[in-house]
């Protein structure tokens, strides 16, 4: 199985960036985190982050036929971007949405996510372990096809 995982603006400076919302670690690390979780289910997969929506949805695009499934976390362009949301939405792809924190319980504009309007299943404030629960959820729904 093949998955195209995307990290959205600011998520680069992970570990500087708010640590009381976003933890300490830093952006490899998250990397590392993901490369490990889809070793052991023996996923091959694709990690970016950008900082700029149309470059978010030139990787969203280019996934069509290149990948099975998505985890995305569109940062901020969660509860802004329409492009993103409609990217998923025209490959029509599995897609699986990922906080780390738990932008439910946050200011009220992060409460409204477009990007999830196109996905499966959202996991919010599980910090890096939401990456591994949205892999995990791929792999037991769509891994064997
Ligand atoms: C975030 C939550 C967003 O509201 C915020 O803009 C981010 C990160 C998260 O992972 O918790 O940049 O997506």
């Amino acid at each position: 199985m093949k998955i195209l995982i995307l990290n959205g603006p600011n998520l680069n400076l992970l570990g500087i960036r708010e640590p009381g919302i976003y933890g300490k670690e830093s952006y490899d690390a998250l990397e590392t985190f993901i490369r490990e979780v889809c070793a052991k289910h023996d996923v091959i997969c694709e990690i970016y982050q950008s900082n700029h929506e149309g470059v978010l949805v030139d990787m969203i695009q280019s996934a069509l036929g290149a990948v099975d499934a998505i985890v995305i976390n569109p940062a901020a362009y969660t509860h802004t971007s329409v492009a993103i949301l409609d990217a998923l939405k025209a490959v029509a792809l599995p897609a699986v949405e990922v906080h780390l924190s738990d932008v439910n319980a946050r200011e009220p504009f992060r409460q409204l996510s477009y990007a999830g309007m196109a996905c499966e299943k959202t996991f919010a404030g599980y910090g890096f372990d939401g990456y591994r629960l949205a892999i995990e959820y791929l792999v037991e729904k769509y891994g064997s096809q």
